[in-house]
């Protein structure tokens, strides 16, 4: 069982986004994928419940329940939890005990890669983290790669203690898939193609430390 947290001190940076996907990449790939919302805003639940009577579907749970970690059914594949903005470093640390990774996303600008790096500093000296029992990566999201804006952001990320292990564009399609339960994995077309493609090498890397 390969157990993903999706954190970052910045609101808005794409935990819910890269949640939501990374679920649905799971549920049509391999199937029996858990979806845990520790955010009291409760999007990914929502998702998860809009997306119920799907080919697909992912199991969403609440992560504000103290038992949520007893609901997860044995044969669960992929877990991944989705947590509220601001989340300090210790708070963290509650989770670790439990997951194999952590994905923190960051957009591309001065404002977020300030924030960033403190939360990421913070996180290195975690136990669990310095021994290397957690793997940490950085999602670079919402790029504009025509944009030198979103070239040197990628550059500052690449100097962060953990490696950016995913370039996700900007685009559309993350925001009208998911007010409908679904995600770019739930797509065949070209264009979908080109953005599906931006996830692999982060794929890859999730694989390897599961
Ligand atoms: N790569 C992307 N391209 C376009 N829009 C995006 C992308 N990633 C995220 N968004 C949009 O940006 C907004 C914020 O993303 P999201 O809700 O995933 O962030 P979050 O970190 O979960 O926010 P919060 O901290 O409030 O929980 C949403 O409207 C989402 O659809
Ligand atoms: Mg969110």
């Amino acid at each position: 069982m390969l157990k993903i947290l999706i954190a970052s001190s910045k609101g808005g940076a794409g935990k819910t986004m890269l949640a939501t996907n990374l679920a649905a990449y799971y549920a049509v790939e391999i199937g029996n994928t858990v979806l845990v919302d520790a955010d009291r805003q409760g999007s990914s639940l929502r998702w998860s419940e809009r997306r119920a009577t799907y080919t697909y579907p992912v199991l969403g749970l609440s992560g504000l329940h103290r038992d949520w970690e007893k609901q997860i059914p044995d044969d669960a594949q992929h877990v991944i939890i989705d947590t509220p903005a601001g989340i300090r470093a210790d708070e963290v640390t509650g989770y670790l005990a439990d997951v194999n990774v952590v994905l923190v996303p960051v957009l591309p600008s001065a404002i977020d890669l300030e924030a960033a790096e403190p939360f990421l500093a913070q996180i290195a000296e975690l136990p669990p983290i310095k021994r290397g029992k957690v793997a940490v990566g950085v999602v670079a999201n919402r790029l504009k790669p025509w944009t030198n804006a979103s070239r040197l952001a990628v550059e500052e990320m690449r100097r962060f203690a953990f490696p950016v292990v995913g370039e996700l564009r900007d685009t559309q399609g993350y925001v009208l898939a998911n007010a409908l339960g679904k995600s770019i994995f739930d797509y065949r077309s070209e264009l979908v193609r080109s953005h599906q493609e931006d996830w692999i090498k982060m794929l890859r890397w999730l694989k390897k430390h599961g």
